[in-house]
């Protein structure tokens, strides 16, 4: 079967800042408590005309733009998000609209919370090899900070809202390898947006981080597995950046080069399905992420659910 490989990348952040100074105005914590325990100093916040329908556009126009593509040459469209502003019309199909994309393609989104954009483009996959065309948009997007409650201080400190858009192409003999993976538990809960006043997220963290460190690792080994790679052989690791600690502990249980393991939840905090094509954009941007070069991505999270993913860039910016 062929494989993906990313071409281009968008992103959109949000307008509003909120630093952990302001948090702990807000309720009782401190800027010192957060980044200890996180490694989180800032996120970004929709302003009441964003959402992640809002964004998901932006990061989505900015990819389609850098690929040189045109829209009618996009095969399908897969948003991942958990925090759409309706559950229909989807993020996809929102985006399916403003980017003129053809109409005889699939537009539809996916709930895999923080895996959800690794579950997406298993499913651009499995769609281009299965209905034909080239050319697939994943996005992951969100809009966490209308699912917190404000005062429980043990969640709204940890999320932020933004968009990743990637274009990926079908190809023949490309590096490529996916694992997913799902365990039915209500560790991670959260209410839908109708119901966002009486059920914001809540979190059992210190199960979640356990669940982290042994599935991050084991996700990261498969996908070395199944495409015959190495760790060696990999330029980066983009997790999803939930919490420092947790990548740090991964990188030790592999006993691995830190520095190919990317880390941005500094300025982001946790945007669920959003932070790994956020990472990738921002890798891009930056001049880390160099055509060529080979990535695993390895996403956990509410469902509770996992994913990992290796592929290479062939990079148009
Ligand atoms: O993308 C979804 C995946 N989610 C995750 O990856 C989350 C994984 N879990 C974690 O990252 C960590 O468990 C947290 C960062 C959420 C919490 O860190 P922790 O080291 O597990 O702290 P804790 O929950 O054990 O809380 C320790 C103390 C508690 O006080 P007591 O009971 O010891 O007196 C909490 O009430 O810290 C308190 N606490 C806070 N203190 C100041 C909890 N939240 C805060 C806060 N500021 N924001």
């Amino acid at each position: 079967m062929k494989g993906l490989q990313l071409l281009a990348t968008g992103g959109a952040l949000p307008g509003r800042v909120v630093t952990n100074e302001d948090l702990s105005r807000q309720v009782d914590t401190s800027d010192e408590w957060i980044t200890t325990r996180t490694g989180i100093r800032q996120r970004y916040c929709c302003t009441e005309s964003e959402d992640a329908a809002t964004l998901a556009i932006a990061a989505a126009r900015q990819a389609l733009a850098r690929s040189g593509l045109a829209a009618s040459e996009i095969a399908c469209c897969v948003a991942a998000t958990l925090s759409a502003p309706t559950a229909t019309p989807s993020v996809a199909c929102r985006v399916q609209a403003a980017l003129g994309l053809p109409e005889n393609r699939p537009a539809f989104d996916v709930n895999a919370a923080c895996s959800g954009f690794i579950y997406a483009i298993a499913a651009a996959h499995g769609l281009l090899n299965t209905l034909g065309g080239r050319y697939a948009l994943v996005i992951g997007c969100e809009a966490l900070s209308r699912m917190v409650d404000p005062a429980d201080r043990t969640t709204c400190v940890l999320f932020g809202d933004g968009a990743g858009a990637a274009i990926l192409e079908l190809a023949e003999d490309v590096p490529f390898a996916v694992t997913l993976g799902a365990r039915g538990s209500e560790a991670i809960r959260v209410g839908g947006p109708a119901a966002c006043d009486t059920a914001p997220i809540t979190m059992d963290g210190k199960a979640v981080f356990r669940f982290a460190v042994e599935t991050m690792p084991r996700c990261l080994q498969t996908v070395l597995e199944r495409s015959q790679k190495t760790l060696a052989d990999l330029d980066w690791v983009v997790c999803h950046q939930a919490n420092s600690r947790i990548i740090d502990h991964c990188i030790k249980h592999l006993h691995a080069e830190p520095s190919k393991f990317y880390k941005n939840m500094d300025r982001h905090g946790n945007t669920s399905a959003a932070s790994i094509p956020i990472a990738l954009h921002e890798m891009v941007e930056n001049d880390l992420l160099h055509p060529g070069q080979t990535l695993a991505c390895i996403g956990f999270g509410g469902g509770l659910t996992w994913g990992g993913m290796l592929l290479t860039y062939e990079g148009r910016k």
